[in-house]
């Protein structure tokens, strides 16, 4: 039985892997830290509440004198490491943030570990993103031998907490392993995000904000495939190593948004009353409005996962055009879910990111 510590294990990703690793592994303990930011909700691990071997813990990765009573009181030996500022654009608006959780959470986490474990057994899991490698042109992929060329301060700071992970094994032995993710979808997703703010955006007849020409290209994967990638890593993955994870499934923005307007059409209707109601007229597609691009925009992400693959047998199993409709379904049944979300903090970060963009590309 393993004590896993699953650090923002109240966001999109950590809270879809704690509920997957419940199932996955019902005789592991999970231990749930995180700090409960505007990105971190309790309702999302509901269906843990009940259970007598999950705990919930309310804390700052960066508050080491907790996290390290943490450690002692529950016995971990395992770590899985979500807990991040995790927002391109929230790091362009205001990169500090970023830096004290990313970076100094990341070697508190670090230190803890290194001081708490003295006998083997152990399990340092950093999920890191393919942003690190920075941008790509029209060919060509990032594999785990990519030099790091991070371009936003959310990127450069997931390099600085990749670097110090790496060098916690190569100067101390701390048994650690990183993954390399492309951008992920499904339930849970905050809205800030492109895939939940163009679904929301769309069943409620508003704008949907094309940043740029929407030419820009993203790597996608469903979470649940993500958190199997991560399980197979910590039961299977080699100490020190690096391991990218990815969807082999390249999508254009403008593409995807184009998709998601079908598939909202397709659920939520497009007749003449809905579109009379919102003005849309006939699709949400005469939705799509391009804006002020963002800076810095990296053109092109693309993960080659043929190690994982190869080595410990791990690849995506759920389609892009499968999964999109899975999530456009999970919205839809959600309401109530994003809608208390959308009222709060994220309507004012709503309107200083978009006022702008949209009165510049007027
Ligand atoms: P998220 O923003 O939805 O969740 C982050 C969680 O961390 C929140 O629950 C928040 O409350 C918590 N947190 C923030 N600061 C904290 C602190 N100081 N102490 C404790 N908890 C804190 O992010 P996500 O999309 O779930 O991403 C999780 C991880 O996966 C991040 O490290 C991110 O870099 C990485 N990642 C994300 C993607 C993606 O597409 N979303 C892709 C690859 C990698
Ligand atoms: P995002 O979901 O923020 O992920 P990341 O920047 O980490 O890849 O954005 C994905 C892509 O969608 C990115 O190219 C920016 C673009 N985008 C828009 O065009 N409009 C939006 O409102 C948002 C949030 C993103």
């Amino acid at each position: 039985m393993r004590k896993i510590l699953i650090t923002g294990g109240a966001g999109f990703i950590g809270s879809n892997f704690a509920v997957y690793m419940r199932q996955a592994h019902p005789e592991d303990r999970l231990v749930v830290f995180d700090k409960l930011t505007y990105a971190g909700n309790l309702e999302n691990l509901r269906s843990l509440e009940a259970d007598a071997n999950y705990r919930f813990i309310k804390g700052d990765i960066t508050d080491f004198e907790h996290v390290t009573r943490v450690f002692k009181e529950e016995g971990i030996d395992t770590v899985v490491n979500f807990a991040a500022e995790s927002h391109v654009d929230r790091s362009i608006l205001g990169p500090k943030a970023f830096i004290e959780t990313n970076v100094n959470g990341t070697f508190c986490l670090l230190e803890a570990a290194r001081q708490a474990w003295t006998s083997g057994g152990n399990r340092f899991l950093h999920v890191s993103t393919d942003e690190v490698y920075g941008s790509l042109g029209e060919t060509g992929s990032f594999t785990e031998t990519t030099p790091y060329s991070p371009n936003s301060p959310y990127s450069a700071s997931k390099a600085a907490s990749d670097h110090l992970v790496r060098a916690y094994f190569h100067t101390y032995g701390l048994p650690v392993l990183t993954t390399n993710c492309s951008n992920n979808y499904g339930p849970f997703q905050f809205p800030e995000k492109l895939i939940p703010l163009m679904v929301i955006n769309a069943l409620n007849g508003k704008p949907l904000p094309v940043y740029g020409d929407g030419t820009n290209v993203r790597d996608w994967l469903h979470v649940s495939d993500h958190c199997a990638a991560i399980d197979t890593v910590l039961s299977r993955g080699r100490a020190g190593e690096v391991y990218n994870v990815g969807g082999r499934a390249e999508r254009r923005n403008i593409d995807i948004v184009e998709g998601i307007c079908a598939a909202v059409d397709a659920r939520a209707g497009s007749d003449e009353a809905i579109a009379r109601l919102y003005s849309f007229g006939g699709s949400r597609k005469k939705l799509i409005t391009f804006v002020k691009d963002r800076p810095g925009h990296d053109k092109r992400y693309a993960i080659d996962c043929t190690k994982i693959e190869k080595e410990l047998g791990w690849k995506p199993s759920v389609t892009f055009d499968h999964g999109i409709k899975s999530t456009v379904d999970w919205y839809v049944a959600n309401r109530s879910w994003w809608e208390r979300i959308v009222s709060g903090e994220y309507l004012r970060y709503y309107e200083r990111q978009y006022k702008d963009r949209c009165d510049a590309a007027k």
